[in-house]
């Protein structure tokens, strides 16, 4: 390969990369928590709810966003761990919302699974609770992306370990640009 190839080769994988994050950052999503309006509320028959199917039904990445929507009066919202989610344990959460209207970002560093609890009391026991998982990858505090998001094509030769994510993007990028200019030339 000539200098000239390389340069274009890195100068195409910078763009390339420079998109894949736009495209990331664009494609960033927001669920209403709930049925289609979007409501907080305790699971019944008469709503229809029921938030593991919903979050079943779904797959979230992280950057997305939650928005909660509730009766102020009635409800709230606790992010807690898995203990407490199971055991409805309402001290101590890792964070609380309150404004009725909460947007809630899924962006905490090495966090795949978010829990949430209403924390009123009993509600979490009939059921007004969501659990999250993530798909794709979820950075740790350095930035650094963990999990499985982009699995390589079969035709990646790469010895990288995975859990390199953007370098094993950038060298199957070159790979491809590499492959196309010396196919187009
Ligand atoms: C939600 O649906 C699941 C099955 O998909 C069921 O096991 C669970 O009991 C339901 N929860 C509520 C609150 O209805
Ligand atoms: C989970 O959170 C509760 C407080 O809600 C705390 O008492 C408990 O120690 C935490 N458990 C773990 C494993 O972090
Ligand atoms: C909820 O908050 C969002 C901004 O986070 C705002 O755009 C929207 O109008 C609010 N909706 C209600 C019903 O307050």
């Amino acid at each position: 390969m000539t200098g000239a190839q390389s340069l274009r080769v890195c100068r195409g994988g910078v763009i390339l990369l420079l998109a894949a994050g736009l495209i990331a950052a664009v494609n960033a999503a927001t669920y209403m928590v709930g049925d289609d309006g979007g409501t907080w509320t305790i699971p019944a028959t008469t709503n229809d709810l029921n938030y593991s199917s919903w979050a079943a039904a779904r797959n979230f990445r992280f950057g997305d966003e939650l928005i909660f929507r509730y009766s102020t009066a009635s409800h709230f919202v606790l992010l807690v761990n898995a203990s407490a989610y199971e055991t409805c344990l309402l001290e101590d959460p890792l964070d609380s919302y309150a404004s009725g209207n909460d947007t809630i970002t899924l962006n905490r560093p090495g966090m795949r699974d978010y829990y949430f609890v209403c924390g009123a009391p009993s509600h979490c026991w009939l059921q007004q609770k969501l659990q999250v998982t993530l798909v794709g990858s979820v950075p740790d505090a350095l930035g650094v992306p963990e999990g499985a998001s982009t699995p390589p094509p079969p035709s990646a030769a790469s010895p990288r370990p995975p859990a390199s994510g953007p370098v094993t993007l950038a060298a199957i990028t070159a790979l491809l640009l590499l492959f196309l200019t010396s196919t187009l030339t």
